[in-house]
């Protein structure tokens, strides 16, 4: 779908590691350059033309992200660094202020390092335990959910970085809210592939970034529940988030969505990513998910013709496959696809608990977008194929 947009593709790379970062399409860098070439004043400071241009198009984007996900309202849509940081931001900036030591929380091992540290860290702080939630087939099953009465999170990948198992948010907001327990959830592996609705899904907060969306590095979003966002403490404070301060320390807070937005903000990526989300919706996040699912189908019966490979996740509906080649280092043979013009990710992707479910440590993974072809993949399996392969590692 829509090659010719991405330039990189023109410089003969099969690029099937978008679960890392995604290719950009031309649209972001005329966005990003046209801001710093020709209207690049800060943002909600200026009472200038080319200001309030820039406070315009900041605002718009919000909006669309707001559509995006179905928020109730601009305000549950706040600008941060990445998902990382938006998950820093609710778990150390409000979690850290209702929880209390015994509290436990409730984890799964293939969660990514940035749902799963950051809860290290506040458990170390406060005295909370850290509950893993038992898979099936790798997958959270609903009936898996061991909630006690000091339960109090369930946070979890929507779908995990390393196997795309799509997880039940649905039934998990359901199934906690009943007993007053939040939901956080890591969007960075499904808000770009698929429709993901906070108001269906019921979801009290959510994080993503969207540099794995076609959009700039160093944006994510960070969406809460106004309700809870309210009550969270800014982590960074500053200019553009105050209404007042003096000399004696009272001080007094913005409204959401500035108050949890300190500093200048990174103004260029965050009009750009308006442009993005207009090309994805242009394209239809629907049609991107079938797109996915339809190339992760045939690859797996392609790979499956290579005795040698072991696939970990055939049946996940993201669009992503971790294989190992039996009898090669899975970086080895990433090194000896980068040879061939095949950029892929491998070890443990920063799910380093995962081993412990799927009995491995290392694998490599193949993850697909809206530009990947079934040519691609035809030509992966050619270079698969090659009889030599073991020699040209070695
Ligand atoms: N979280 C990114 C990945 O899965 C970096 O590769």
């Amino acid at each position: 779908m829509n090659r010719e947009d991405f330039l990189m593709l023109n410089e003969k790379i099969v690029y099937f590691d978008s679960g890392a970062t995604t290719l950009k399409p031309k649209i972001l860098s005329e966005a990003t350059s046209n801001y710093y070439n020709h209207y690049s004043a800060n943002a909600h400071r200026g009472d200038y033309d080319i200001s309030l241009r820039v406070d315009k198009e900041y605002e718009h984007t919000r909006k669309l992200v707001k559509e995006l996900l179905n928020a109730k309202d601009t305000k549950e849509i706040v600008f941060t660094s990445g998902a990382t940081d938006s998950l820093n931001k609710i778990i150390f900036g409000y979690f850290k202020y209702i929880l209390n030591e015994g509290d436990e929380i409730l984890l799964t091992k293939s969660e990514h390092a940035s749902n799963i540290l950051p809860w290290f860290e506040l458990a170390s702080e406060l005295g909370l335990v850290i509950k893993y939630i038992d898979l099936t087939d790798n997958e959270v099953k609903i009936d898996n959910i061991n909630i006690t009465d000091k339960t109090k999170v369930i946070s979890l990948a929507h779908v995990t970085n390393v196997l795309g198992d799509i997880r039940p948010i649905k039934e998990i907001t359901k199934l906690a809210h009943e007993k007053g327990i939040y939901v956080l959830v890591d969007g960075s592996q499904s808000v770009p592939h698929m429709k993901v609705d906070v108001e269906d899904l019921d979801i009290d907060f959510l994080a993503f970034s969207a540099h794995k969306m076609l959009g700039p590095t160093g944006l994510g979003i960070l969406y809460g529940k106004e309700k809870y966002l309210n009550k969270i403490h800014p982590i960074n404070v500053g200019g553009g988030m105050n209404s007042s301060f003096s000399y004696d320390g009272t001080r007094e807070y913005n409204d959401l969505p500035h108050r949890l937005e300190a500093g200048t903000p990174n103004i260029a990526a965050v009009i750009g990513f308006g442009k993005v989300i207009e090309y994805i919706n242009n394209i239809g996040i629907e049609n991107i998910h079938k797109h996915e699912i339809e190339l992760k189908k045939y690859a797996v019966s392609r790979l499956k013709e290579i005795p040698n490979i072991v696939i970990y996740n055939e049946n996940t509906l993201g669009g992503i496959i971790a294989f190992n080649y039996e009898g090669i280092f899975a970086q080895d043979l990433a090194i000896y696809l980068n040879k061939h013009g095949i950029c892929v990710r491998a070890g443990n992707h920063c799910a380093k608990m995962l081993k412990d479910e799927i009995g491995i440590k290392n694998t490599c993974r193949i993850s697909f977008y809206l530009y990947n072809t079934k040519e691609e993949i035809d030509y992966l399996i050619e270079v698969l194929k090659n009889e030599n392969i073991k020699n040209e590692i070695i």
